[in-house]
């Protein structure tokens, strides 16, 4: 009896320490992690060791109903947050002065919830890849590609690839640059035309500009509008279309799950780093959100997409920077 006990404890002892090792060898295979150094790998497995406990406690939070929104483990969970890559601030305040929106929306008929994905007016998740701040061309791209399906009727992927080559050049690839000049670029250089991403599709390189204007798709687009605040925001969204929006990624931000994201500690940082797309609104369990669809791949948030807190202290500067095509 005694034994058979002992045999039980040491058992169920050792199981959790395999599966936490298994669990680490899995995140390295995953996230294409390599340490060959067998201190290095120790110090990557505490760290990483710290970020799933994070993430077990808060998640048993939400659980609970204590947090609105849950986290998972990311490819960088094995690196102190405060040496996560920073992102490039994007600018946000050169000149901008705001359109008269009342034009384009029609407010009696603002919708409470809307969802352009349900319209067809939104494609596939696409991934930026590594570090390099183009997450502006991927949502200002995102905003035509819905442009395109209202003005054309067909909801077309363009390619990311066209503007990060013809519009960027090799030496300032990789500084953030506002989604406005992209599509200042698309209708001075290229006459509303991008080429669709399956002719030009991305890649994590840098070559000419392949830009071809026989294949290419005539958006018509002929400028942008810029606004600021959440309310405009439900406006344009609710009876326009998808709206490109620059926010603050914050380390929660970047784990964030399933839920309605709140992070009160990201509007403190004056940092507008990211630039996404949103695609809709709506409510649940008593919270106002926003969905965004992101450039991450479809590995990040919920498939690629997040609900992000509405009407709630401006959650990570949502709404404070807002633009769409005209
Ligand atoms: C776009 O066109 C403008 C003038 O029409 C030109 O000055 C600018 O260099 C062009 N931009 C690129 C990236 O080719
Ligand atoms: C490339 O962009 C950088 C930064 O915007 C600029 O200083 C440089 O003159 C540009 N080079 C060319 C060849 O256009
Ligand atoms: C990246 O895309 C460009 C443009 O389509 C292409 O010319 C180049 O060969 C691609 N590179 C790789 C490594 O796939
Ligand atoms: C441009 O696109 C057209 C139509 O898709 C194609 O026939 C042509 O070969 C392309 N030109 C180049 C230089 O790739």
């Amino acid at each position: 009896m005694h034994t058979l006990f002992w045999i039980a404890v040491f058992a169920s002892v050792g199981c959790a320490a395999v599966a936490l090792t298994e669990q680490w060898e899995k995140f390295k295979k995953t996230h294409e992690k390599n340490y060959p150094h067998p201190g290095t790998d120790a110090y990557h497995y505490a760290i990483f060791q710290r970020s799933l406990k994070e993430v077990n406690e808060h998640n048993a939070k939400y659980e609970a109903g204590e947090v609105t929104y849950s986290i998972k483990l990311i490819h960088l969970s094995d690196i102190p947050d405060d040496q996560w890559p920073q992102l490039p601030s994007l600018p946000i305040s050169d000149n901008f002065v705001e359109h008269d929106i009342s034009e384009d929306v029609e407010k009696e008929a603002i919708p409470e919830a809307i969802d352009w994905r349900e319209k067809g007016y939104v494609t596939h998740v696409k991934d930026q890849g590594t570090n390099c701040g183009d997450s502006y061309i991927f949502a200002a791209v995102a905003s035509l590609e819905a442009f395109n399906k209202r003005a054309n009727g067909e909801l077309v992927s363009l390619s990311e690839q066209n503007i990060r080559e013809c519009y960027q050049n090799s030496t300032s690839v990789c500084n953030g640059q506002s989604p406005s000049n992209v599509i200042g670029f698309i209708v001075r250089n290229q006459s509303s035309l991008v080429d669709p991403e399956d002719t030009y599709p991305f890649n994590q390189t840098f070559g000419q500009c392949k830009f071809n204007k026989t294949g290419a798709v005539n958006t018509h687009v002929q400028g942008h509008k810029f606004f600021v605040g959440e309310d405009k925001l439900k406006e344009v969204v609710g009876t326009v279309g998808p709206v490109t929006v620059i926010i603050h990624s914050s380390p929660a931000f970047q784990s964030a799950h399933n839920g309605v994201f709140y992070d009160p500690t990201c509007k403190k940082s004056d940092k507008f780093d990211h630039a996404v797309l949103v695609v809709g609104y709506g409510t649940e369990l008593g919270q106002d959100y926003w969905i965004i669809k992101n450039s991450w791949g479809t590995a990040w948030g919920d498939g690629g997409y997040l609900k992000m807190a509405r009407n709630r202290d401006g959650n990570c500067h949502i709404g404070d920077w807002n633009i769409y095509p005209i």
